[in-house]
């Protein structure tokens, strides 16, 4: 038996949150922790994954290996949409936590604000939008230890056939790892816009590449 037939892929369900979230907080620095950038765990991992969980679980697929949650994808059918929500729900409740923990008085993160904002302004107002042709979107992270197994061509595999099921006309995600890149490109996806960002500079020491990928269903 091969490895991917010992895993378990299914939709998401609420008794999955924690372990989504810990996966969301693991990996949210192209694969490594977001404790190297950020302090304050909740705070983070609700920014990266609170829409996705709470406003569209049925858009949320995990895969489980011995009744252990090792991998996720989270998407919107519509990011327009997941934006408008995040922005007018999400957003002030989370600022209100933040200030709540002290998460603005911690210099790794004014650092983390203060580059993100720089890098915004001078990097991210070139980023073109692709949702008129590409309108759903997705996350998707594997747990270190478990990647190369098939398990992230499986879950990308079951979110298109959602997203085709529900006639969703295309879908893109944005992403600033290399071997991440070669991934997409060989699940079909095409390179629709490469960029860069310098926010994580002090931390990995040089600009990271952001790609945009698309793929029309
Ligand atoms: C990128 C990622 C989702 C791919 O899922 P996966 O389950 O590891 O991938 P699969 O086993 O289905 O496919 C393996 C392919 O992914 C690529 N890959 C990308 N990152 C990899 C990693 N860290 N480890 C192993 N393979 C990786 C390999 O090139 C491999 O190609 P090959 O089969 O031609 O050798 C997963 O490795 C991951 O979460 N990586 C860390 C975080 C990240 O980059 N997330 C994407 C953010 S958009």
């Amino acid at each position: 038996m091969d490895q991917v037939s010992k895993i378990n892929f299914r939709k998401y369900q609420p008794c999955d949150k924690a372990a989504l979230r810990q996966i969301v907080y693991d990996t949210a620095l192209i694969g490594e922790s977001a404790g190297k950038f950020f302090e304050g765990q909740e705070i983070i991992t609700d920014a990266f994954s609170l829409y996705f969980t709470d406003y569209e679980p049925d858009a949320a697929f995990v895969a489980q290996v011995n009744g252990q949650v090792v991998a996720y994808l989270i998407g919107a059918k519509d990011k327009n949409r997941a934006e408008k929500i995040f922005n007018r729900r999400i957003v002030f409740p989370l600022l209100l936590k933040a200030l709540r923990k002290g998460a603005f008085l911690k210099s790794k993160n004014l650092g983390f604000f203060i580059r993100g904002l720089k890098d915004l302004l001078i990097n991210g107002a070139k980023t073109p939008n692709f949702t008129r042709e590409y309108p759903a979107t997705f996350h998707i992270n594997v747990q270190s230890g478990f990647r190369g197994l098939g398990i992230g061509h499986k879950l990308i595999d079951i979110f298109l056939g959602y997203l085709k099921q529900e006639h969703i006309p295309g879908v893109h995600l944005a992403t600033m790892s290399d071997p991440a890149a070669g991934f997409f490109l060989a699940q079909g996806f095409t390179q629709l816009y490469k960029g860069k960002r310098s926010y994580f500079r002090h931390i990995l020491h040089r600009d990271v590449p952001l790609y945009i990928f698309g793929k029309r269903l």
